[in-house]
């Protein structure tokens, strides 16, 4: 395939491929497992509402910003930074806002390959059940409800399982991302993106003429002012940069694929929306079935895992519906686990002059190593609290840590030093040529990257780091 730069590097081949691709990096457990389990534990409306105003406002500039970087280095995601900053005659060490980037990629990589898992082990659960109880039934006929909710601690409770499904998801992570951007991580958003929302809008329809939609809607739009409070912000700034793969330098990798004549800002806005209906869809798709079956919408990250399986043992066809919803779940992370991977991959394959296979496979096997200890921090290293002195990560283990560290720390660290960067360091002329922006919107642009941006981060790593300034 050509690349999309013109010259012989692998790259995206079209501007609709590196939109797939970066809608696929965005899309993912973050759409379908943590926004509606964050929009349930936090109130419904308020943190849809303020979601919204975060996406628009904070994530999109950021995206904006991080796709340029890219597309001006061509290159990983700190040789990028360093261009841009060697070209505006300044310290080529702003490199190390990528390096965070990157460093935080990878963590994210090792456990999401396992919450990967985990929707693997689903779609074994309700394959089966599909097999022994066939197409007409509920899921889970003539169970009781007690024994689905048991599922995920049983789960838990097994490392080996846990381990192994772990190893399967990073391995077929490492098999796209080994293949190449146009052949191996292009060829998985051409095929699972579309069958995705394929999927999606199948089982949004079905459930909302099956299940509550009415009441799932006035629960994700009504608008409650008292609900909206410092934690609850906290949580929706925080979900919108993990949904939009900001803050890791997934989008700054991917934005060195393309071409020069695509226009960036409308491109952002099209992941940005996209990422943002998907989101809110996932509510639509996910609370009707919850409340159909007279379910709490608060279950937190058992939202997805516990409660919605609960709801297809009253729905009609309710057992090919659960296999379908995690297969779609499956095709989702798998789409973001890609981009996790290639952040690293391609830092690796520039600095250490590696073949992508070679490099790749270092990677994996690092976070595979890494997410086992995730993995076994729900089972037998339950006690290994390794950073547990410290306060922001008492009583947490790996996985949990690993967690904190990157949304907490990592993330808005990253997207901090990013603004601030392309805000005030990178000379306005190079800026101005990438971002596809004119007149006004141009104008609002620079003023978000360079004041509301990094004054609403920097409170959010503070209250991220010390909750207890919120005093809730
Ligand atoms: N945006 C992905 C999701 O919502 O699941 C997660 C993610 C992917 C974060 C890639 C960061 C990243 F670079």
């Amino acid at each position: 395939m050509v690349a999309a730069s013109g010259s012989s590097r692998d790259g995206w081949s079209s501007r609709s491929a590196f939109i797939l691709a970066a809608v696929g990096s965005a899309v993912g457990l973050g759409n379908m497992w943590r926004f509606p389990a964050e929009a349930g534990a936090n109130g419904g409306g308020a943190f849809v509402l303020f979601y919204i105003f975060c996406v628009l406002l904070i994530g999109l500039p950021i995206l904006l910003s991080e796709t340029l970087i890219g597309r001006y280095g061509q290159a990983s995601a700190p040789e990028s930074v360093r261009k841009v900053a060697e070209d505006s005659g300044k310290s080529k060490h702003w490199d190390i806002l990528a390096s965070f980037g990157v460093l935080g990629a990878f963590l994210v990589l090792s456990f999401y390959c396992v919450v990967g898992g985990w929707v693997l082990y689903y779609i074994g659960v309700f394959a089966q059940d599909l097999l022994a109880t066939g197409i007409t039934g509920g899921a889970f006929e003539g169970r009781p409800s007690g024994d689905i909710e048991a599922l995920l601690p049983d789960l838990f409770g097994n490392a080996g399982l846990m381990v192994g499904l772990h190893v399967l998801f990073i391995a077929i992570t490492f098999y796209f991302v080994a293949r190449g951007v146009s052949s191996g991580i292009e060829w998985v958003a051409t095929w699972l993106m579309p069958a995705f929302f394929a999927l999606f809008l199948a089982i949004t329809i079905y459930g909302a003429f099956t299940g509550a939609f009415s009441e799932a809607v006035s629960y994700l739009f009504t608008f409650d002012a008292s609900k909206l409070t410092g934690a609850v912000m906290l949580a929706a700034v925080g979900q919108a940069f993990f949904s939009l793969s900001l803050g890791v330098a997934g989008m700054m990798t991917y934005g060195a694929y393309v071409g020069r004549n695509v226009n960036l800002a409308g491109t952002s806005g099209i992941i940005a929306g996209a990422d943002t209906a998907v989101a809110l869809l996932a509510g639509l798709c996910i609370f009707p079935i919850v409340f159909a079956a007279g379910l709490e919408p608060n279950g937190g990250p058992g939202l997805m895992f516990q409660t919605l399986p609960i709801g297809f043992q009253s729905m009609p066809v309710g057992s090919l519906v659960g296999l379908l919803f995690f297969v779609m779940v499956f095709f989702a992370a798998l789409t973001s686990s890609v981009s996790l991977m290639e952040a690293p991959t391609a830092w690796l394959k520039g600095k250490a002059n590696l073949a992508r296979p070679a490099a790749t496979l270092i990677v994996t096997i690092a976070a595979l190593l890494l997410g086992i200890l995730a993995a076994l921090s729900f089972n037998t290293m339950a006690d290994f609290q390794p950073f547990g002195f410290i306060p922001l990560f008492e009583g947490q283990g790996m996985f949990d840590v690993l967690d904190t560290v990157t949304s907490k720390i990592l993330m808005p660290i990253g997207a901090i030093l990013t603004a601030l960067f392309v805000g005030w360091i990178a000379e306005r002329r190079l800026i101005d040529a990438e971002n596809g922006l004119t007149g006004g919107l141009e104008k609002f642009w620079l003023f978000l990257v360079r004041w509301l941006c990094p004054l609403a981060l920097i409170i959010i790593l503070i209250v991220g780091i010390f909750p207890s300034i919120l005093g809730e």
